[in-house]
């Protein structure tokens, strides 16, 4: 067991605290990972605000990159000095979807089995089954994902959670490849990330959609050929002139992914898809909202996919070097996403610009 500098959600609302906690030695398939970076995402956001659960005293942050620091005994995969990724999706390898092939849909992913808690004793759970804003963390040996050590570890440790999401979304879950049509509905860090993704596959047009103009200036540096302004303009009906401009007969774009998690921009995304496109939703919405009503005839008549994508289909073990690799070689521009680098004791000031919208990621640089 070791003590180290973290920082906690201890009750609903109230600000994050920097303490100090325990974090046991691993045990078996666990490692002691040292934390190097740690972006502030919304979902930290919405642990402190008591949206995920309740069970406090929450350790806060997962879109992280760090060096093993130990191993339990039967851990193979990573050693100590390995420079890692963290994700949330280290698969079991036994359950239904990992036996029929489609691990990146496990229904039983592995986190460290030993609690890390206060010095009182009391047990912490881990945002993500990781809690990153720390010094050091503990999680399953199966959530650190080798990838280059020459790579910055502020910018490859997004692809933990919001940048893979989106990459992922348009990627993995819309199949976005050369000769097909994306529009991004909400460019937010997860949004202009599957533009991003989108560029990268080789996908033309590439439409961003936002309310925000400054959020459409930044979708465009990050490869969107055309933006749209849904404040001002009808989004349906511009996505479906920009695609029909590209591609003869076009009636909408070929995937549409929402970035927003809204029944009116879900609509939006399901009427601008040209016939047998496909609708990816990757916004996560609130227990209050409904499929908006929409008639059975055009789910029907429009054919296609209308399908949701969780930490963007990611299988980490095959996207995160990847994805890496073509960051080093300058096809993807993961520092884009950067917009700071902080210390470990301005996480709040972090979430008031995230929620004003200013930041695509705040990163905490230990
Ligand atoms: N139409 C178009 N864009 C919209 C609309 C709308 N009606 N309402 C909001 N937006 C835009 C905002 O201007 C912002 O640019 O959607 C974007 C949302 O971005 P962020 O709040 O930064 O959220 P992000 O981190 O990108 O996550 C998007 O994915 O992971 C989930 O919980 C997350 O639901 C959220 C979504
Ligand atoms: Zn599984
Ligand atoms: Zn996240």
């Amino acid at each position: 067991m070791q003590q180290v500098k973290a920082v906690i959600a201890r009750a609903k609302g109230a600000p994050v605290e920097l303490v100090t906690i325990n974090v046991p030695a691993p045990g078996p398939g666990e490692a002691v990972v040292k934390i190097q970076s740690c972006g502030v995402c919304h979902t930290d956001l919405h642990y402190r605000e008591g949206g995920i659960n309740d069970e406090f005293p929450f350790l806060l942050g997962h879109e992280a990159a760090g060096i093993v620091e130990a191993v339990g005994p039967d851990v193979t995969d990573v050693a100590p000095g390995d420079f890692v990724v963290l994700n949330w999706r280290a698969v079991c390898g036994s359950c239904r979807a990992c036996k029929r092939g489609e691990p990146q849909y496990c229904f039983a992913t592995f986190n460290a089995t030993q609690k890390m808690t206060l010095e009182d004793g009391t047990e912490l759970s881990p945002a993500l089954g990781i809690g990153a804003f720390a010094e050091k963390t503990l999680v399953a040996a199966g959530q650190c994902t080798k990838v280059d050590p020459e790579a910055r570890p502020a910018a490859v440790g997004l692809l933990g959670c919001g940048v893979m999401a989106g990459i992922g979304a348009a990627i993995n879950t819309g199949g976005a490849t050369r000769g097909r049509s994306v529009a991004v509905i909400g460019c937010g860090g997860v949004g202009v990330a599957a533009i991003a993704g989108a560029a990268l596959a080789g996908s033309s047009p590439v439409i961003a959609v936002d309310i925000d103009p400054k959020k459409l200036e930044r979708a465009a540096a990050m490869g969107a050929t055309h933006t749209v302004d849904s404040s001002q303009t009808d989004p349906v009906e511009e996505i479906k002139r920009i695609c029909a401009e590209t591609y003869d007969g076009a009636e909408g774009a070929d995937i549409v992914v929402e970035a927003v998690g809204r029944p009116e921009t879900w609509k939006q995304a399901f009427y601008a898809r040209d016939l047998a496109g496909t609708v990816v939703l990757v916004g996560v919405p609130t227990p209050d909202m409904t499929v908006p009503e929409i008639p059975l005839i055009d789910v029907f008549g429009r054919g296609g996919a209308l399908k949701s994508s969780w930490y963007g289909d990611c299988l980490p073990s095959r996207d995160f070097p990847m994805l890496v690799d073509l960051y080093r070689q300058g096809r993807l521009d993961l520092d884009a996403f950067v917009s700071e680098e902080i210390g470990i004791g301005d996480i709040e000031a972090a979430f008031e610009k995230m929620h004003r919208g200013e930041v695509l990621r705040s990163v905490v640089v230990l």
